[in-house]
């Protein structure tokens, strides 16, 4: 018998694109999906198998397309419907697939349904947003509980026309979905789903995909955050009651019908059984586990920008060491990712953006992922180590609304306090999300080679363009670029191992290097080959040994990669070198 197949969405290499700042092909500054089509082949060479669209819908861009207004068209400075089909044929062409960003937990405050709703307590769609009543306290009208927006600020916006306040849970922009209606689950699954799985795109990433049902109770949050009106409340609606009941009819009733789909959920704050239940009773295909992502922050305990601190390598090997157990031991599927359009940049955050050391620990960060089992996703810019912008910017160059928010919180909170600024600061060059949201660096052109040098880019370039960009990269044989094409070919000669195999984790507590093993899964199967592969990385600015777990000793081992060139490979690693040996 011929083992069956894993899915394609298992084994391939998936990429992701926030349009606005990959590529403008019409010097308008802004990226748009021509310029997409028109480097397909660079990504097909990189070895992608699979592009992650972020929003390209029709949007008032307050939250930069995560605030849709018409799900069945494009924005226009994106380009059109038709540009749309033109890319999901060239991506099916050249054998690889295409999948859209799925944002449902709310709409814009722009979009045709929340425009009626709003109206009065009585029209067709009157329930399909979150309203409530005010709260009167002394005859003052206040919101109707205390949650926090995760952008900042009170949940609850104010509306004149209905005396009621609605919910959102991000900007007051993005008003949220009242999941809690069929008419509207209904709405979602016709006119945001099958609309475009009709087109032929190959799935969705599912934003948010754990907010749809809330405590509709909506009682206040506990105080955490003393000082301030509003609380972080993600208890009372991540994860809600009625999730599942909600996507595994999704599953049923939309989804089913198109085959084997990909549909990944971006799950923050959730816990290894809530994982579990989602992916246990397939309601999604894998999930996007905000473990490693979260590291430093305090996010659900209402840490703010500032408040971010460099976690310990033993925190970092555990964020991921819990994704591959869950694969292994409970036989469903996960997703490797260290950036994504909301995150810093993974050179900067988890290893050094040192300018010594920071080529090598891009390439020991590719050679570390893309060992680890599950679909990996890769970041535009990622490829060539792009990393953080610098602290002395000011918030002027900044575009990100929740960047914004939160610099412009400590601004007022301090009375606009020079060092308070700085730390503001600081902390959003530490984990803004605008340090993904930089133009890709294409070339040492002027612009970085995103758009024409007569243009002014949306927003402001990196300063390190003319030394960190693809065209040189390309041309280079030791470039971070050309080792993550390397390693995402040998992703798939080694794929029982790196892609599918069980993984073991050595000596957690070591400081300095992060070791592990790729078996073939259930090696206790007969007839499954017996190599092994030892995965060393090195987190240091010094030498480190190579620490091979007991067991392996006595087995014959030959280096089949490093980072740094596997002729000059000696006993120890180099600073941040990262290695693969086959164990026979
Ligand atoms: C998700 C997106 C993020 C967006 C938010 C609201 O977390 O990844 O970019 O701001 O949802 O839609
Ligand atoms: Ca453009």
């Amino acid at each position: 018998m011929t083992p069956q197949q894993p899915n394609w969405w298992k084994t391939g290499t998936a990429f992701q694109i926030w349009p606005a700042s990959y590529k403008d092909s019409n010097s308008d500054g802004i990226g748009d999906i021509p310029g997409i089509v028109g480097t397909l082949d660079y990504l097909k060479d990189l070895g992608v198998d699979i592009i992650w669209l972020s929003p390209m819908y029709d949007s008032p861009q307050k939250d930069y397309g995560y605030d849709i207004s018409n799900y069945q068209d494009v924005w226009p400075s994106f380009g059109t419907l038709k540009d749309m089909d033109d890319l999901i044929e060239q991506c099916h062409k050249r054998g690889m697939r295409i999948i859209l960003d799925l944002v449902v937990n709310h709409t814009s405050d722009q979009h045709a349904w929340f425009q009626e709703s709003k109206q009065d307590k009585t029209n067709p769609k009157a329930e399909w947003y979150m309203w409530k009543d005010p709260k009167i306290i002394n005859g003052e009208r206040h919101p109707p509980n205390n949650w926090k927006s995760i952008f900042g600020g009170s949940a609850w916006e104010w509306v004149e026309e209905r005396q009621q306040y609605y919910l959102h849970l991000f900007v007051k922009e993005q008003p949220d979905l009242n999941w809690e209606l069929e008419v509207v689950r209904q709405a979602i699954y016709k006119e945001a789903i099958e609309f475009w799985l009709d087109k032929g795109v190959d799935g969705f990433r599912v934003d948010t995909c754990n907010l749809y049902s809330k405590d509709t109770n909506f009682p206040d949050a506990a105080i955490s955050l003393q000082e301030e009106p509003y609380q972080p409340a993600f208890k009372h609606f991540e994860n809600g009651p009625r999730m599942h009941e909600f996507l595994q009819e999704q599953r049923n009733v939309c989804l089913n019908k198109y085959g084997d789909i990909l549909i990944v959920g971006e799950c923050p704050g959730s816990s290894e059984e809530t994982i579990l239940s989602y992916l246990e009773a397939n309601e999604f295909s894998c999930v996007f586990d905000f473990n490693t992502v979260d590291l430093g922050t305090n996010r659900t305990l209402g840490g703010k920008k500032h408040h971010g601190y460099k976690h310990q390598l033993p925190d970092f090997k555990e964020s991921l060491a819990r994704t591959q157990r869950l694969i292994q031991q409970h036989n469903v599927w996960g997703t490797v990712f260290l950036e994504n359009h909301d995150q810093a940049r993974s050179v900067s955050r988890f290893a050094t953006d040192n300018p010594e050391y920071r080529e090598a620990a891009a390439k020991m960060l590719a050679l570390c992922i893309t060992s680890l089992t599950g679909t990996l996703f890769l970041y535009q810019g990622q490829e060539i180590g792009t990393y953080n912008h610098s602290a002395d910017w000011s918030i002027e160059d900044l575009r990100d609304i929740d960047s914004i928010n939160a610099f412009n919180d400590v601004k007022d909170k301090y009375n606009d306090d020079p060092i308070w600024n700085k730390k503001a600061m600081r902390g959003l060059a530490t984990v803004g999300r605008d340090n993904a949201r930089l133009p890709v660096q294409w070339s040492a052109e002027a612009n970085a080679g995103f758009t024409d040098a007569n243009t002014k880019p949306w927003i402001r370039c990196h300063d390190d363009y003319k030394n960190v960009n693809i065209a040189e990269q390309l041309q280079r044989a030791d470039s971070p670029l050309k080792f993550y094409q390397r390693m995402l070919k040998f992703r798939h000669e080694y794929r029982d191992l790196m892609i599918l195999g069980d993984f073991e984790l050595h000596d957690l507590y070591e400081q300095k290097a992060f070791t592990f093993v790729k078996k073939p899964k259930g090696t206790a199967e007969e007839g499954a080959s017996k190599q092994e592969l030892l995965v060393v990385c090195s987190f240091s600015d010094e030498e480190e040994p190579v620490d091979m777990p007991s067991r392996l000793k006595s087995r014959e081992s030959e280096l089949l990669v490093s980072t740094l060139g596997e002729e000059s490979a000696g006993k120890y690693l180099r600073p941040w070198e990262g290695r693969i040996y086959l164990i026979k």
